[in-house]
């Protein structure tokens, strides 16, 4: 692997494919564990999360639902500060077991905003599941119950995350390069 560059900006290798993998493994088989016999109801959050969720799910072997809602908030490299619901959700979470798949909290707006809406449907539980954490970008208070990688502050793109609307499609993570 070597250093990519996707619009004006220069990205560096940073988690392999096998890597994300193997902890996408390790995250499944603990919901398989911890919601056995509650048949949870994903909710993923589009457009990042998307093959997060993809792997996630063909990993899991409890019965489970899944549907998806897109949220934004992103524009370039730095939050917008904005989140707009740009899919809203049409299934009925009341009395169910849910856990959102998100693909990163970073200041964790999204996250604060988007939670207590759900709380106001009433599921039994809601859980949020992420691929990645910024801690140090964190200002906004979310409880993460699962999560693969806690990172850097740092901008990162690959495995369904964009700079842009590009290199989703990349199979591993990049980090924008050191002094960008
Ligand atoms: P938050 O609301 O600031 O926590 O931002 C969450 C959303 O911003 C995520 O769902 C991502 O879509 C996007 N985002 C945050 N950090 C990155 C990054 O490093 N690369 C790509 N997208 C990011
Ligand atoms: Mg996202």
């Amino acid at each position: 692997m070597s250093a990519i560059t996707v619009h004006d900006k220069t990205f560096v290798p940073y988690l392999p494919e096998t890597l994300i993998l193997e902890k996408v493994k390790e995250l499944a088989n603990a919901i398989d564990r911890d919601y056995a016999d509650k048949k949870p109801l994903f909710i993923a959050i589009l457009n990042g999360s998307f093959m997060f969720t993809s792997d996630l799910f063909k990993y899991l072997t409890i019965e489970a639902e899944i549907c998806f809602i897109k949220l934004a908030s992103y524009k370039g490299t730095k939050s917008s500060g904005q989140v707009i619901t740009a899919i809203g959700l049409d299934t009925d979470i009341a009395d169910r077991h849910v856990i959102i798949l998100e693909d990163i909290i970073d200041t964790g707006k999204t996250m604060n905003e988007f939670l207590p809406q759900l709380r106001n449907q009433h599921p039994s539980s809601l859980k949020v599941a992420v691929l990645l954490h910024k801690p140090d970008a964190t200002v906004y208070p979310v409880t993460i119950d699962y999560c693969c990688f806690s990172i850097p502050d740092k901008f990162v793109l690959g495995y369904g995350l964009d700079y842009d609307g590009l290199g989703r499609n990349i199979r591993e993570l990049y980090q924008l390069e050191p002094g960008a």
